[in-house]
């Protein structure tokens, strides 16, 4: 068989959030086709990478008092670790804050410069001259211009679905400082993909021919066919520049000015490999040159088809560099049929569920059965995920073995019989190699598991045919018990190998039971016999359905508890100071007198406080935890007194209320109390 030489990614992580089971569908798609490819003898690797640029990024480190660069190797850190409680056998995962991607990144700018794919003009953009920095779309809030909605993103209406541009919101602020944005001129720089048409069109219909000889189409069907409409609907050039402040690369000979993170990112797919080649002596060259032989496929989500399939392939052309083999979309997770939802606990994180101690190998097993090569949504019903996991993998497959071990050990000290009669039923077995093969190499997993489970079935009718538990009870017998469970054993063995890509835990407990070497999908074609085994440890636990509630309640809590944010030990103090610098704030006990929503925010609850010696208005930003602004009217609070005023665009706010905050929203706001008996006006300190 000719070895093919293959590079797979999956999408690039933010590396601002958790991995939940999105993510790791994805990751579990894409490890079990190159656990397949590995099995099958050729040399494949697997890299990925956090995709840590951007203006989101800067800003939650910012919140959090860190630098950007802390924050991602923070990130990364959990980011890997998950992947490996999933058994991601990533060959490389690195970041794209990496000096590789910096330097790839400029290459592959210099090289569309010099093809004159770049072009500079000037652009009008919303700024927040609070924060000095131009906003971006989701980060511009204000009145749908459709609908009138308040407090919609400056790109599209959740409630009327309207898309437009951040310009046309009635009333906008900035959702950074809440100031009232302003336009402000700057150079952009622009990629050409207006002219990349032609290129497009061709690639996006086209095939590549593999070193085996067989044909890669570039795309699925329903990706091509979105593809198109996009071409035909005329590509606009697209903005590939930034300005500062912004965490990303500086464009070369462009100061202030950064690459958008949507540009580095897929050329962090190429640095990772970089990284990986240089680590490991492969040559990168031969892998990313124009003429290439070798193959890339890129496993993502389908939402992010655009980028994949017109940008990054016109990028990677028009800087003389190969294109890709194919880039495979999925569709979305849903979980019990609806999209995944932080209130029904129905989010998972991808470390909640290792956490509650449910095996990776399940998920693995139940994705896998869903799977397919085409663009679907999968969904994941809890139910039905105990129950074919407890039927199929554990009943059906693991069973074959715990049926026939024991008979092998107890009355065989472990040998397996030299030869069999029962041959037909494992040729059967063997047979099916090839089709499975096919039906892996084409992403189908859902039906290369069918398959397998009908095999398992007609293993498990053997067993009830030939009941290795009736033979060991009687006389002269013994030939007969051994040879079913070789028979048993072996078929155990095949399904094994048909398996590993989507259980390799399991496989390798399999491989220390028989006392084998890594089991790979040629070894399909060879059977144990005669070979002294291993005691059989139980390879795999059912599901106990109390747990599946456990994770529920896990995901309802994690919510609160670490949404968008790693979990961080403490929040760093601030520097520190000494009593002079205290004594500057002037904090008081304020009574409430009155409190009310504000009209057009969803944040912000506007007070009266008495401080006992004048009122105030106060403006403050807790109305996500004080949802009944009524019930603080007569309380006490603690406010910074000596607060410059500021011009809020629903008033002047004079002074500040001081709350306990965690370091990121889900964690809650709470006022402060103080005893019985104070006074409004005492001063505090
Ligand atoms: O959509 C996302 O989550 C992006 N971080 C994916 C980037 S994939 C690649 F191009 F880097
Ligand atoms: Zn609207």
């Amino acid at each position: 068989m000719t070895k093919r030489k293959i590079l797979v990614t999956s999408a690039l992580p933010y590396a601002n959030g958790a991995i939940h089971l999105g993510h790791m569908l994805e990751q579990i798609q894409t490890d079990i086709w190159v656990r397949f490819q590995k099995m099958r003898g050729h040399e494949c690797y697997y890299v990925c990478a956090d995709d840590t640029h951007g203006a989101p990024i800067m800003l939650a480190a910012e919140k959090r008092g860190i630098s950007p660069e802390q924050l991602v190797d923070e990130v990364r850190t959990l980011h890997v670790a998950d992947s490996q409680g999933f058994l991601i056998g990533h060959d490389n995962y690195y970041s794209t804050n990496s000096p590789e991607n910096k330097e790839l990144a400029s290459q592959v700018y210099k090289a569309l410069r010099a093809d004159d794919k770049i072009a500079v003009r000037t652009i009008e953009q919303l700024y927040d001259p609070e924060k000095q920095m131009f906003l971006p779309d989701r980060f511009v809030k204000g009145e749908c211009p459709k609908c009138s909605a308040k407090d919609q993103y400056g790109d599209n209406c959740e409630v009327c679905g309207a898309t437009y541009n951040p310009t046309e919101l009635k009333n906008p602020y900035s959702a950074v400082s809440g100031a009232k944005p302003v336009l402000k001129t700057s150079e952009h720089y622009f990629f050409r993909l207006g002219e990349c048409a032609d290129f497009l069109k061709q690639w996006t219909s086209g095939s590549s021919a593999r070193a085996d000889g067989a044909i890669q189409p570039h795309l699925q069907p329903e990706s091509l066919n979105k593809m198109n409409e996009w071409i035909e609907g005329g590509l606009q050039d697209w903005d590939i520049s930034r300005d500062a402040p912004y965490f990303g690369f500086e464009i070369p000979d462009a100061p202030g000015k950064y690459f958008y993170v949507w540009l580095d990112a897929p050329i962090g797919y190429m640095a990772s490999f970089k990284n990986l080649c240089d680590r490991t002596g492969l040559n990168f060259d031969e892998w990313f040159g124009k003429d290439s032989h070798t193959e890339m496929y890129h496993f993502i989500g389908k939402d992010i088809l655009y980028f994949h399939a017109l940008f990054w392939p016109a990028m990677l052309n028009y800087s003389g560099l190969r294109a890709p083999t194919g880039v495979f979309a999925h569709g979305f997770l849903t979980v019990d049929g609806q999209k995944m939802s932080k209130s029904r606990g129905t989010f998972i994180q991808a470390k909640s569920y290792l956490d509650c101690g449910l095996n990776p190998e399940w998920m693995r097993y139940y994705i896998a059965a869903k799977l397919n090569g085409r663009i679907e949504d999968i969904d994941l019903n809890l139910n039905d995920f105990v129950a074919r996991v407890n039927s199929d993998l554990v009943g059906k497959f693991v069973n074959i073995a715990s049926r026939s071990a024991g008979f092998i050990a107890k009355r065989f000290d472990g040998q397996l019989a030299g030869s069999v009669s029962d041959m037909e039923i494992l040729a059967r077995l063997q047979a099916a190699a090839d089709e499975l093969a096919a039906a892996f190499e084409a992403r189908e997993y859902a039906k290369a598991l069918r398959d397998i489970m009908a095999l398992a079935d007609v293993v498990n009718a053997y067993v009830d045919a030939n009941k290795p538990w009736e033979l060991a009870k009687l006389e002269g017998r013994d030939a007969r018990l051994q040879e079913v469970c070789t028979v048993l054993i072996n078929a155990f063995r095949l399904l094994t190998i048909y398996l590993k890509p989507v259980l390799p835990k399991l496989a390798e407990g399999v491989e220390s039971f028989l006392d084998v070497a890594p089991l790979c999908w040629g070894d399909a074609q060879a059977l144990l016999l005669g070979k002294k085994i291993n005691a059989y440890q139980h390879l795999m636990q059912r599901v106990d359905p109390a747990s599946i509630d456990k994770l529920i309640e896990a995901n309802k809590e994690n919510m609160q508890a670490t949404q968008d944010a790693p979990a961080a030990a403490h929040e760093p103090l601030a520097e520190t100071i000494k009593i002079d610098d205290f004594a500057k704030v002037d904090l008081r006990v304020g009574k409430v007198l009155e409190c009310n929503f504000v009209e057009g925010s969803d944040k912000l609850l506007q007070f009266t406080v008495d401080l006992g010696f004048e009122k105030r208005n106060i403006f403050s930003g807790i109305r996500k935890a004080y949802q009944e602004p009524e019930k603080l009217v007569g309380r006490h609070v603690i406010v910074v007194a000596n607060l410059a005023e500021r011009k809020m665009r629903f008033g002047v706010s004079q002074g500040m209320i001081v709350c306990a905050s965690g370091t990121d929203d889900g964690e809650g706001l709470y006022l402060l109390d103080v005893d019985a008996g104070v006074k409004a006006g005492m001063r505090i300190g």
